[in-house]
């Protein structure tokens, strides 16, 4: 018998995606798959045998809300590698994304290096369409194109004493202005558990709108993680390593009181200088109030069993 479990942000589809652009392209794709499918391919530059934009949705994640504009959403980017400014579009162009290769180390039985086009090859997309909120109390909602992390763990293989999984973005003072300033301590650097990385939720990203990233959301390749604060879903990575310590993130080395390792996303649990009880919402500037986890407790709470002394909502 086949028991479909209602979760938290299962609704209808119709509800989540009234974003009339983003449907009418989907259906125009999706219509003229068969005749077109050779001229859809190789969107990324060197991809050609593969550039399967837009990928299936999986229809298990779905939202409470509409989807976010790209106009909105590609034109309000943290990404400091290229400023502090929002409207890092611009500035973003000068990020060069071909060759780009992800090295996988550490605590695994062969590291390997791979390129991100023969790893999307091996692993498969899929879109999911995931709520995402900003430290800052801003969100927005999109439909990410990507593979679940679970599947790049299976092939780099842990070894037992692998605990944590760490990711960085690259390091490039020439190619990324923001990296020469010494405030910051470069390169940007982000972990997981090893259990919240195997959590069907945690998505390596590597595209958005039905289309490879573009610049300003991190491309080539990133991660997302609907039930923490924006930080964690680090973005151009260039190295996953499998480590027995946790690893010490970017922002917990710039400012460890006001950003933790866990950052979970908790209404209840304020930023030292502000309320996290609501979001306003990119495009309608709404103010909703935010939920624990992101509305994702159903799917994660559970990871944390255990760990209540820790700080888990900083
Ligand atoms: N990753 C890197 N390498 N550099 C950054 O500055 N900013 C983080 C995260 N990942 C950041 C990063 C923050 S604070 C947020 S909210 C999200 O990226 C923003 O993602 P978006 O620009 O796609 O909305």
């Amino acid at each position: 018998m086949l028991i479909k479990r209602s979760r938290g942000w299962d609704i209808p589809e119709r509800l989540a995606t009234p974003e009339s652009v983003f449907l009418d392209r989907r259906a125009l794709l999706g219509g003229a798959a068969g005749l077109m499918a050779g001229s859809l391919l190789a969107t990324r530059p060197g991809f050609a045998a593969a550039g399967p934009y837009p990928a299936p949705r999986n229809e298990a994640f779905t939202l409470d809300r509409a989807v976010t504009l790209e106009r909105y959403s590609g034109d309000y980017n943290n990404f400091y590698e290229f400023g502090t400014s929002k409207t890092v579009l611009p500035a973003a162009n000068a990020l060069k994304t071909e060759p780009w290769t992800v090295k996988i180390d550490g605590l695994v039985e062969k590291p390997f290096e791979i390129g991100v086009d023969e790893l999307i090859r091996k692993a498969g997309l899929e879109e999911r369409l995931y709520r995402h909120r900003c430290v800052e109390a801003w969100s927005m909602a999109v439909p990410w194109t990507g593979f679940p992390l679970a599947k790049l763990v299976a092939m780099a293989k842990p070894t037992s004493g692998a605990k944590y999984v760490q990711f960085q973005t690259f390091l490039d003072k020439a190619m990324a202005p923001g990296q020469r300033s010494f405030f910051y301590p470069w390169p940007y650097i982000e972990g997981l558990t090893l259990a919240e990385a195997m959590n069907d939720l945690t998505f390596i990203v590597t595209g958005i709108y039905g289309k490879p990233l573009p610049n300003q959301f991190g491309a080539p390749i990133r991660l997302a993680l609907p039930w923490k604060y924006g930080f964690k879903s680090i973005k151009s990575i260039v190295k996953v390593s499998f480590t027995a310590e946790r690893p010490k993130t970017f922002w917990e080395g710039l400012q460890a009181s006001e950003y933790g390792f866990w950052a979970n996303v908790n209404p209840a649990v304020p930023h030292p200088r502000w309320s996290q009880a609501s979001e306003r919402v990119l495009g309608t500037n709404e103010r909703v109030p935010t939920l624990i986890y992101n509305g994702y407790g159903e799917q994660v709470a559970g990871l944390y069993k255990g760990l209540e002394g820790e700080r888990l909502f900083v």
